[in-house]
């Protein structure tokens, strides 16, 4: 068996009542079309699932990542699918298919893509994450854990394969470039840029060997359509085992709900609910948002599973804190922090309320100097 890659792209293309939830017509639509794939040989193996409102492909190949035709599939399955939400009168069908045309590549037309190509060891454990109502950043936070903070992975300290550490490819989302941070020796400076998880978004983790262990998706389809479509709901992969950290240290940073960006509107502050598939849906002013966690093994390419990792009351106090610290943040309403800061805010009628006021705005006192015009701009 020579290389494999995982490729796991995700689009909304519309949903049943509002927001809510994939229909499951949609996912037997684009499932047809990776069947027939399978069928054909182009793919080894696939398996269609949902967060949300988001269809979720993962699929097995040997073309390698950007590999035009897996992104074709994947574009097509994506097509076959908006056309059943468009026949149901689902809510806003093809939302995330930015375009008509495809042109080669999925990225920069609305999907969200993981893909990692490997050597598969042995035995390969692997961890596909898919969350709703949240952006890319939102993984920041548990992949430093997992690969960096040995007060979550034991495995930092006690796993001499592991004790060197792990490389961070950290992508600036505005300007489209990456910096690659080494871990533990440069933690500080890691810390520094995804603390702004909006803009700083971790892309991929590898071991100091060159191994690839994580790869995240980073598309931000607003930055790409300009205006406020929907949240970039992302995708992770994470290997897992044998000189990488155990499927425990992978999920441990999940019984922390940390907060995120998304939820309402896009708009929003709050609390990352780890939930099963029987959960993977956003109610609760759309959400809160969410994140399942499938478990596999990976043999010749083939998908054996998945494990519903969330599926699990041991996780039942993280999502019992959620609702706590939902139930907090909702109380402030209109506020910052619950509402998000005005660079980023995406659906909003700020600019149109700033607008409409500018008249009746009076000069009552100087400016003060140190204040930038730019940011005298924001409110
Ligand atoms: P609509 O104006 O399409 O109802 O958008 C609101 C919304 O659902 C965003 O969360
Ligand atoms: P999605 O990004 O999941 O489509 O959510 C849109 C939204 O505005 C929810 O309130
Ligand atoms: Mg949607
Ligand atoms: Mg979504």
């Amino acid at each position: 068996m020579g290389k494999i890659t995982i490729s796991v792209i995700k689009a909304d293309i519309g949903s049943l009542a509002g927001h809510h939830i994939a229909h499951p017509d949609t996912m037997a639509a684009a499932s047809r079309v990776l069947a027939e794939a399978k069928s054909k040989g182009v793919i080894i193996d696939f398996y269609v699932t949902h967060v949300g409102d988001d269809i979720q492909l993962i699929m097995t190949h040997g073309k390698g990542e950007n590999s035009p035709e897996i992104h074709g599939l994947a574009w097509e399955a994506f097509k076959a699918a908006a056309n059943v939400a468009r026949d149901l009168g689902l809510y806003a069908a093809g939302q995330d298919l930015l375009s008509e045309a495809f042109s080669g590549n999925v990225r920069g037309l609305g999907p969200g893509v993981a893909e990692m190509e490997i050597e598969e060891r042995p035995s390969e454990p692997i961890i596909t994450f898919h969350a709703d109502k949240t952006e890319p950043g939102a993984f920041n936070l548990p992949l430093y854990k997992v690969f960096a903070d040995p007060f979550n992975t034991a495995g930092l300290v006690i796993d001499p394969r592991m004790h060197d550490g792990f490389r961070f490819q950290i992508l600036d989302v505005y300007e489209g470039k990456a910096v690659t941070l080494n871990a533990p020796e440069e933690l500080y400076d890691i810390l520094a840029l995804i603390g702004t998880p909006a803009r700083y978004v971790i892309k991929r983790i590898y071991r100091k060997d060159g191994l690839l262990a994580a790869v995240v998706s980073s598309e931000r389809l607003n930055l790409i359509a300009g205006k406020y479509i929907g949240k970039d709901d992302p995708v992770a992969i994470v290997r897992a085992q044998h000189g990488l950290p155990a499927v425990g240290e992978v999920l441990e940073p999940f019984s922390f709900p940390h907060l995120v960006a998304g939820w309402m509107r896009g708009s929003h502050h709050g609390p990352l609910m780890p939930v099963g598939m029987k959960d993977a849906k956003c109610t609760r002013f759309d959400g809160p948002p969410r994140i399942i966690a499938l478990g596999w093994q990976v043999k010749n390419g083939r998908l054996v599973g998945p494990a519903d990792l969330f599926a699990d009351p041991a996780f039942d106090e993280a999502r019992r804190l959620a609702q706590q610290i939902a139930d907090y943040m909702r109380r402030h309403g209109p506020f910052m922090p619950h509402r998000l800061g005005p660079e980023e805010m995406e659906y909003t009628t700020l600019p149109q309320v700033l607008e409409r006021l500018a008249d009746r705005f009076e000069k009552v006192e100087e400016a003060p100097k140190g204040v930038h015009k730019e940011r005298s701009k924001m409110l």
